[in-house]
């Protein structure tokens, strides 16, 4: 343990805008929104005529000019390509991972605005990894992080404080407000988990999050709708709630974590049979893919699969009391 601790100063800011300022929205139609969740300009920006005409009783044209006006606010239109190039340059942010090598593997680490997941076998470093980032993400920039906080969602019951503690203290960190910083929530069903990102929105604003985890997203998923049968309508929900997720990384401008199990498919004969759970579904929606596998010892050797902009290539990393770490 460290005694020589500092502090993981999480910024905290806010925009005093609340629905109230959106053109057309009187105080009885804000009511009703936040009755609906629909509590921030952000969310009423992204939602559809239909969302809001629907859950809150008023006509589609009024829904229209309400979200149209919403959208105004954020500034949410066409760009061009250049100029998206700056903006990504000047936006988008890396989250270290604690190996060097996974970092560069990652084209700098785990990336704000979009989805990395995280898939293999058991004990391959997932809710590690999960850990370890909700540690690093409190960091200052020049140390690898944001200086922002983290929801953390866990399906499997397998969030440990006691381990951010050690992870935290072997970084001279002071843990107790490590801990604070992380704002934990445990879903039941998949349900629920729709259900907590949701709510996410209110959180998000109020304690400056910089990184949502979700260990596993999947799970409930694949034991509430076993089957065939239910393949659709599990996609569909499935689909659904991670396009809230991404909605909610890009809005807040955060990394979005997720873990996945995988499926040994049985008709591959010649090499791995092995595949992620969820389908292209979640291929489609994650950014970064990453598939984690076993090494000898601690050693764990991880994948990047399907990026948009970086090479298919390995890195190898350890995991240790401290953390995840270099070879
Ligand atoms: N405090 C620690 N010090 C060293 N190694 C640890 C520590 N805690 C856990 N580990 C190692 O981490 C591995 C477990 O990794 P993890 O729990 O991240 O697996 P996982 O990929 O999430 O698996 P699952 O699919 O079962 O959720 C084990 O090999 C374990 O030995
Ligand atoms: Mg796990």
């Amino acid at each position: 343990m460290s005694k020589n601790t500092s502090k993981a100063s999480v910024k905290r800011e806010r925009t005093d805008l609340t629905i109230e300022d959106i053109p057309g929205v009187g105080p009885a139609i804000a009511q009703k929104l936040r009755d609906a969740d629909y509590s921030t300009i952000e969310s009423i920006a992204v939602a559809t005529t239909t969302e809001i005409s629907s859950s809150i009783d008023i006509g589609e044209k009024t829904a229209a000019k309400i979200i149209n006006a919403a959208r105004k606010m954020l500034k949410i239109e066409f760009i061009s390509a250049k100029e998206l190039l700056e903006r990504r340059q000047r936006e988008v942010k890396y989250i270290t991972t604690g190996s060097e090598e996974l970092d560069k593997m990652l084209g700098g680490g785990i990336e704000t605005r979009t989805i990395t997941e995280l898939f293999g076998e058991y004990a391959t470093g997932k809710t590690q990894i999960c850990h370890q980032l909700s540690v690093n993400v409190q960091l200052p920039e020049e140390r690898g992080g944001l200086e922002k906080g983290v929801v953390y969602i866990d399906t499997e019951n397998t969030f440990r404080p006691e381990r951010i503690v050690q992870i935290a203290e072997s970084m001279g960190l002071d843990s107790r407000e490590v801990l604070e910083n992380i704002v934990f929530g445990r879903a039941y069903s998949s349900e629920h988990l729709i259900f907590l990102i949701k709510k996410i929105d209110e959180i998000m604003k109020e304690k400056n999050i910089g990184l949502i985890v979700i260990d596993s997203v999947i799970s409930h998923f694949r034991s509430e709708y076993p089957g065939r049968e239910s393949l659709v309508t599990r996609q569909q929900s499935l689909n659904k709630h991670l396009h809230d997720l991404l909605r909610v990384s890009d809005i807040y401008d955060c990394a979005v974590v997720v873990t996945n199990q995988v499926i040994a498919r049985p008709d591959v004969f010649y090499g791995n049979p092995m595949i992620p759970a969820g389908g292209h579904i979640l291929g489609h929606m994650c950014t970064a893919r990453i598939y984690l596998r076993k090494g000898r010892e601690n050693v764990r050797i991880a994948r990047l699969v399907d990026s948009p902009h970086l090479p298919e290539q390995e890195a190898h990393f350890k995991i240790t009391e401290e953390g995840i770490r270099d070879l």
